[in-house]
Order: structure tokens, then sequence, then C-alpha cells
């Protein structure tokens, strides 16, 4: 007997698009979070947090299998993570999960990690003229 996984719960490969879509539509009408993201197409970047979120909460393990392991907080030492662009990072996340419709154990349970998640991944101080 397999136990069911969250994302299986939560609606699988859809639930998952649909949050980092609307993530990314976020972040594209968010200039000071956008300009940290190198590629002029958001695309691929949303298919990365995509992957990575499924594998995460028991999906498939694509992100594994084509990136290799996560070690996020490495991957983003090219990037000034700042408290404010962590904060800006959770409130699309926030709007995104918003639109999911999830149960409420299930809607805290993402929203906690995507918080806690987001805090660990801080790596610069505050910029002097942030806001
Ligand atoms: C706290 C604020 C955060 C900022 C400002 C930020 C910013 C970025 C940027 C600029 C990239 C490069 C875009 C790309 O080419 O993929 C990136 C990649 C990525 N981020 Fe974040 N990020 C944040 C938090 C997080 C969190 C909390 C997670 C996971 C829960 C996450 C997961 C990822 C993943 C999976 C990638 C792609 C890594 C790869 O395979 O190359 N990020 N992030």
């Amino acid at each position: 007997m397999s136990e069911e996984t969250f994302y299986d719960r939560v609606g699988g490969r859809p639930t998952f698009e649909k949050l980092v879509r609307e993530f990314y539509r976020g972040v594209a009408g968010d200039p000071p979070l956008r300009a940290m993201y190198p590629e002029e197409d958001l695309g691929p970047a949303e298919e990365r947090l995509r992957l990575f979120l499924e594998q995460y909460w028991g999906g498939p393990k694509t992100y594994g299998e084509t990136r290799g392991h996560p070690r996020l907080r490495m991957r983003h030492a090219p990037f000034r993570v700042t408290p404010t662009q962590a904060e800006r990072w959770v409130r699309h996340m926030s709007n995104a999960c918003d639109t999911l419709g999830l149960s409420p154990d299930d809607d805290h349970q993402l929203r906690e990690y995507l918080v806690r998640a987001a805090q660990f991944m801080i790596n610069a101080p505050e910029d002097a003229d942030a806001g």
C-alpha cells in the first residue's frame, strides 16, 4: 500500500503549474524582483521552480534527474537575496496560493514551507535604499 503524497492530494501537476504560473505573473509585474532574473524569458525559470516543488512534495523526480542535487542556497549565491527581496518573493507566492483553493491544512502546510524556505535563502543584508 502506498501512501498518498501531498503532491497527489493537492491535485498533482496542474496545481503546481498554476502555483508557479501565478507566482511568475507576480514577479513579471514587480520590477525590483524581476531585475534579479537574468533571462529575458521567465519560462525556463518557471519550469525549474515547478519541477523542484513537485519533487519536494512527493511528485516526479524530474528536477533531480535533470538538475542534480538542489543545493538551493548555493544556486542562489550569485543573486543578492535581501530580506526585502525575500518578502517580495513570499508575497507573490502567497498571492499564488490564494488562487489554488486548497484545504485549510494543505494551504497552511504549503505557505509555512514557502515562508521558511524564503528565509533560508536570504544571503545579503538589506540595501540602504530598499523599498
Ligand atoms: C527568497 C527569495 C528568492 C529569490 C529572490 C529567488 C531568486 C531566484 C533567481 C533570480 C533564480 C535564477 C532564475 C533561474 O534561472 O532559474 C532562482 C532560481 C531558483 N530558485 Fe529561487 N529565489 C528565492 C527563493 C527561492 C525559494 C524559497 C525556493 C524554493 C522553495 C527557490 C527555488 C529556486 C529554484 C528551484 C531555482 C532554479 C535552480 C536551478 O535548478 O538552477 N527560490 N531563484
